[in-house]
């Protein structure tokens, strides 16, 4: 191999580490945030949605919220409204914008879209 070939080799090597270095990382912190969400859902929202987000709690059934995996409502539901509702609250719940932040809720949002299997 001639001195040129092995810098160019080499260069596609480094590229290379560190786009899978990159990859990895985006991997991590998507799996981190998944596992806060949930630790955090789990925490404040699951008495009454259930950690699977069916609402199947003595809480949930008391206030009738709705099961997420197969309420119509909740399928056409848009996602400002979700944030609109887990923000300032609606009926029985309460909102969370001030106990919570704005950046929280966005995340606990996400992940009831991933419970709601939207
Ligand atoms: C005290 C029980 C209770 C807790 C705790 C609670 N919710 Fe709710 N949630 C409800 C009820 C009841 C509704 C239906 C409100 C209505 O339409 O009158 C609702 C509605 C929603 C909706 C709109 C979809 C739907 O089912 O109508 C979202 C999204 C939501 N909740 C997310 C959350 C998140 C995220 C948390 C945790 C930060 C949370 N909720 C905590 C009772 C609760």
């Amino acid at each position: 191999m001639n001195k040129f070939a092995r810098k160019y080799l080499f260069s596609i090597l480094a590229v290379a580490a560190l786009a899978f270095a990159a990859s990895t990382m985006t991997h991590t912190s998507e799996a981190a945030y998944f596992q806060s969400a949930k630790s955090l859902f789990a925490q404040k929202c699951s008495v009454c949605h259930a950690n699977d987000g069916s609402g199947n709690t003595a809480k949930g059934k008391e206030l009738k919220v709705r099961n997420w995996k197969t309420d119509p409502e909740v399928k056409k539901m848009t996602d400002a409204k979700m944030m609109e509702v887990t923000l300032k609250g609606k009926g029985k719940m309460e909102g969370y914008e001030k106990t919570l932040g704005k950046e929280k809720v966005e995340m606990l949002v996400k992940y009831s879209k991933e419970l709601m299997g939207k």
